[in-house]
């Protein structure tokens, strides 16, 4: 199928997502919670949303977090697969429902404890003994107008909520309720501790389903370039146990790529490839004949991405995706929509358009799980650091190895933004708030549309195209207007 238009409209030249809106159909769908948001892409993602690999989004918390909830974090390029082995084993030892807790001894300082809560959106440490069994909770309000050097075991509160693994979600939710306890702490056959949950994460365990591998470990995928010896690092990073690997690069319609997806194909037959970017239908063509499964459309809509004002190269994203989709879906293949997503009606537009799945990269930097250190600016309000893949910061960490002169020389020809802060949403700071607010929003836009899964909302979704005073029309009128 193509994407349906209403009557009367019919595009005259290309689309973002801006462009165009989506029209309630008669629906039979009643609820959210009877849509089933699960990709058919082969990723094995139970929700549409795939972690690009950007060093300052996606990491190991990153990872297990959002696989968890269903989604795939795309560990990026620039990590050596020494590394990039050692973070997909940690991804796959984690506990599919219990949250990996921060822990310290009784001995530790309250220092130690309030340089840690930061890292978490749970807020809090679990003070453990010797045998890694848990005595005590502290989070900021236990260290509250406390010495910073005073002892853990003086400020800890005992656990109110602790429950072997296998309790079922609701049950601790309902716990937790009964107690007025912030935090449940999940404990093995010998009382040691393995994670903690929420109330919160309680509720989202019964959800969402993790997306997970056959012997039932959290997914995740890496990306390799297009450059030097594509078999070996291939080989390297699938040897670590990757689910999904992504053949990566600006230009993804180039013989290098289709050279590099043939020696890919040649180390690993099944496991799911994924190949970008491009933008036009031949592109997507080239790629799923040389091995793609998934082919990433997008040239420039990203949040850092200077691409389009560098070169004039891109289209519009909305058009880019469905006319790439419409040439996967010939082959029996998928594309995935990457950049520009920054609010939850660009996943659902994107998932009109044809993509299985979209990618975001600066959208959840600005949370609790992406690796950047939180910083505070002048009015005091936390943020992280976002940069793009081609700016200049990116490519000084990926050339460490190469002498000064070829250092500077590629550094000099950047194509991303080097710095920019991605404000914690203090209504939505970790990136699980934001994983709600689009798949709630998606849900919806799927009982709209009379949809009960991804399929459906692609053959049923109809759109109409609008001018920039119909999308301001849509935006919340701020406060005090
Ligand atoms: P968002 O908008 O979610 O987009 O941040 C993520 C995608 O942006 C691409 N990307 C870049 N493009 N220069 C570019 O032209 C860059 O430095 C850059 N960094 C990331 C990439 O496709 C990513 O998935």
């Amino acid at each position: 199928g193509l994407v349906r238009f209403l009557d009367g409209h019919r595009p005259a030249h290309d689309l973002t997502y801006d462009d165009v809106f989506l029209v309630p159909n008669r629906s039979d769908v009643e609820s959210r919670f009877d849509v089933d948001l699960s990709t058919v892409d082969g990723t094995g993602a139970t929700i549409p949303i795939v972690v690009a690999n950007m060093t300052a989004v996606a990491g190991r918390r990153m990872a297990e977090t959002v696989a968890r909830r269903g989604g795939l974090v795309v560990l990026p390029q620039d990590v050596d697969p020494a590394a990039v082995a050692e973070i997909v084993g940690w991804v796959k030892s984690r506990h599919t429902v219990w949250d990996t807790p921060l822990v310290l001894t009784g001995g530790d300082a309250v220092a130690d404890a309030l340089n840690l809560v930061g890292k978490r959106a749970h807020g809090a440490v679990v003070v453990v003994d010797e045998e890694n069994r848990p005595v005590g909770i502290v989070d900021e309000n236990a260290c509250a107008g406390v010495d910073r050097f005073s002892r853990l075991s003086e400020v800890a509160e005992p656990p109110a909520v602790t429950l072997p693994l296998d309790t079922p979600a609701r049950e601790v939710f309902e716990r937790l309720h009964a107690a007025g306890a912030r935090l449940a702490l999940g404990v093995d056959g010998d009382g040691k501790l393995v994670g903690v949950l929420t109330q919160t994460a309680a509720l989202r365990a019964e959800i969402y389903t993790p997306a997970v591998d056959d012997r039932n470990r959290l997914r995740v995928a890496a990306a390799i370039g297009v450059n030097g010896d594509v078999a070996a690092k291939a080989e390297a990073v699938l040897n670590a146990g990757v689910d999904v690997l992504v053949v990566d690069t600006a230009h993804g319609h180039q013989e290098k790529m289709i050279a590099a997806l043939k020696a890919v194909r040649s180390v690993s037959p099944q496991v799911p490839v994924v190949a970008g970017n491009v933008v036009t239908a031949e592109g997507t063509r080239d790629l799923i004949e040389a091995g793609a499964d998934v082919v990433k459309v997008g040239v420039g809509p990203g949040a850092m991405c200077t691409t389009r004002m560098m070169t004039g190269v891109g289209r519009p994203q909305f058009s880019a995706v469905a006319e790439c989709a419409a040439a996967a879906r010939e082959l029996g293949k998928h594309v995935w929509a990457d950049g520009g997503i920054r609010h939850p009606r660009d996943v659902a537009l994107a998932l009109a358009a044809g993509a299985s799945a979209a990618m975001v990269g600066s959208w959840f930097a600005g949370t609790h799980e992406s690796p950047g250190d939180l910083r505070y600016d002048e009015q005091g309000r936390p943020y992280k650091e976002s940069f793009g893949m081609a700016s200049k910061r990116a490519v000084a960490g990926r050339t460490r190895t190469d002498n000064v002169f070829d250092r500077a020389r590629k550094a000099l020809f950047e194509e991303g933004i080097s710095s920019s802060r991605m404000l914690l949403d203090p209504a939505r700071p970790g990136v699980e708030d934001l994983l709600d607010s689009i798949c709630s929003g998606v849900r919806s836009s799927f009982t709209y549309a009379g949809a009960r899964n991804v399929e459906e909302f692609y053959e049923r979704a109809t759109l109409g195209i609008q001018s920039a005073a119909g999308f301001a029309e849509g935006r919340p009128l701020p406060a005090g207007w």
